[in-house]
C-alpha cells in the first residue's frame, strides 16, 4: 500500500510552532513554522480552538524527548534514531560532536520532509541519514544497519507521535527489534494514549473531536493502552519508566490543572539497562 505524506507531521509541527512562540515555552523548535508552513499553521490552528491543550501535551512531549536524548548523550550514547521523523529537527537543534542523527519514515512523509526542509533557510541539509521504512511492512533495523548504523552500541531511539498510528503488532514488532536488536544500553522513549480514547465511545466531546479530528486526516488512531508494561516486557525490555501528561506537565510548567483534557496520555522510556533517576 502507497500512504500519502502525512498530514498529522504537519499538525503537530504547526503546534510546535505555536508553543515555541510562547513566554517562557516548554519547548523550542526554531524551524517548526517554517516547516509546518501555511498548511500545518492553521491545521494546528483549527484545532487549537477545539482542543487547546493539544499543544501543551506536543510541547510537553517534545521536550521529554529533548531531554531524553540529552540524558542519553550525557553517558555516551552516540546514535540517535528518530522513527517516525515527520518534521523532527532534532538533528539540528541537537547536534552534537561525533553524534549521529538517523530519521526514519515511510518514503512520502520522507519526501514531503526532505521538499520542505529544502526551503528552510539555514537548515544543515546533512544532519542525519534517512532512512525510508514502513514499519508495518518492513524490518527497519535491517534498514538502519544498511544506512550505517552500529547495533551493537548504544543508541537512543525516539518515537515521538507515531505508536498510536500502526497496528499492535508493528508497535510489539519495532520494540522488540530495538530490545533485542540493538545494544543493552539503547533506550527507546516514546509518547502513548490510553486505550479509551483509542477505542472511543463514552469519551467526553472534546476527546471525541480529538479523535475524529485525527481520523480526518487521514490516519487514524489504532493502538492505545494506560498500561505499556506487559507488552514491553514481552517485547524484551527490563527497565520501563511511564510519566503521565499531569506529571510532565507539573514538571515543566509547575502548575497542575484538572480540569486540562489529555490525561490519558504518557510518556514512556524503556531499556535493557537501568534507567538513571528521572
Ligand atoms: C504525527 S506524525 C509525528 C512526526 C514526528 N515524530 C513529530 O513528532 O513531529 C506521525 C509520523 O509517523 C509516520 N508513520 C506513521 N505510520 C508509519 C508507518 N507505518 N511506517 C513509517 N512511518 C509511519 C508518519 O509518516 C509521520 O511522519
Amino acid at each position: 500500500m502507497t500512504r500519502a505524506a502525512s498530514q498529522t507531521a504537519l499538525l503537530v509541527a504547526g503546534f510546535r510552532a505555536r508553543a515555541s512562540a510562547r513566554d517562557e515555552p516548554v519547548c523550542s523548535d526554531p524551524w517548526a513554522a517554517e516547516l509546518a508552513g501555511d498548511e500545518g499553521l492553521a491545521l494546528a490552528e483549527r484545532y487549537y480552538s477545539d482542543n487547546p491543550h493539544m499543544e501543551l501535551w506536543v510541547a510537553l512531549r517534545t521536550r521529554f524527548l529533548d531531554d531524553e536524548v540529552r540524558a542519553r548523550l550525557a553517558r555516551g550514547a552516540r546514535q540517535v534514531v528518530v522513527l517516525g521523523a515527520g518534521l523532527d529537527t532534532r538533528a539540528a537543534r541537537l547536534a552534537a560532536d561525533g553524534v549521529r542523527f538517523f530519521e526514519v519514515d515511510q518514503p512520502a512523509s520522507q519526501a514531503d520532509r526532505h521538499a520542505r526542509l529544502a526551503r528552510a533557510a539555514g537548515y544543515p541539509q546533512d544532519a542525519a541519514v534517512s532512512v525510508a521504512c514502513d514499519f508495518e511492512h518492513e524490518d527497519f533495523l535491517d534498514r538502519l544497519v544498511a544506512a550505517g548504523f552500529d547495533a551493537g552500541e548504544p543508541a537512543a531511539f525516539l518515537w515521538e507521535g507515531v505508536v498510536y498510528y500502526l497496528p499492535e503488532v508493528a508497535v510489539r514488532a519495532t520494540c522488540r527489534r530495538v530490545a533485542t536488536g540493538t545494544a543493552a544500553a539503547s533506550v527507546l522513549s516514546f509518547d502513548l494514549l490510553g486505550r479509551r480514547i483509542v477505542d472511543g465511545g463514552g469519551l467526553p466531546e472534546r476527546d471525541e473531536s480529538m479523535r475524529s479530528m485525527v481520523s480526518g486526516l487521514g490516519e487514524p488512531l489504532r493502538f492505545g493502552t494506560s498500561d505499556p508494561l506487559p507488552l514491553l516486557a514481552d517485547a524484551g525490555f527490563r527497565y520501563v519508566r511511564q510519566v503521565s501528561f499531569d506529571a510532565l506537565a507539573l514538571s515543566y510548567t509547575g502548575t497542575y490543572v484538572r480540569e486540562r483534557a489529555f490525561r490519558f496520555q504518557s510518556v514512556v522510556s524503556a531499556s535493557r539497562s537501568p534507567l538513571e533517576p528521572a
